[in-house]
């Protein structure tokens, strides 16, 4: 059920993705440790690299309001099959998600794929790797 609240939360935001170049509009959201629902689209710009993905607003809204751990993840996109985060957002993702989190990739269509942090991005660079707790 809470999966349900959450994908309905990421196909909302998806309806403001600012995507005026690629054309491909995403939204994700993310069930932070409270269970408060964060929410972010992708957001492009004229200069390329400087668009933003929608993996990092969600991420960015739960960090700005105060969490700094997500429990689960949704991220739906107009695709023939489930949009698989890009590589930066899979490191993010890893950064405040222990590698058991859940999360569901999902087609406007219908499509759901599940999958976890640790999946997305096995062998980490985390913290730890400087020595850090
Ligand atoms: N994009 C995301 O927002 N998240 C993903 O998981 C994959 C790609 C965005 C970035 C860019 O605005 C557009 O999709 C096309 O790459």
């Amino acid at each position: 059920m809470s999966t349900e609240i959450l994908l309905q939360a990421a196909t909302d935001v998806r309806e403001n993705a600012y995507a005026p170049y690629s054309h491909f509009k995403v939204g994700a959201a993310v069930r932070a440790a409270s269970g408060a629902v964060y929410s972010g689209c992708n957001v492009e710009n004229a200069a390329y690299p400087e668009g933003t993905c929608a993996e990092a607003g969600a991420i960015a809204a739960m960090v700005a309001a105060g969490e700094t751990e997500l429990v689960e993840v949704a991220v739906i996109a107009d695709c023939p099959s489930p949009v698989p985060p890009c590589g930066g957002c899979r490191q993010k993702l890893a950064e405040f998600g222990r590698h058991d989190v859940k999360v569901t990739l999902a087609t406007v269509a219908g499509a759901r794929t599940e999958t976890t942090v640790g999946d997305l991005l096995p062998g980490s660079f985390s913290a730890g790797h400087m020595g850090h707790p």
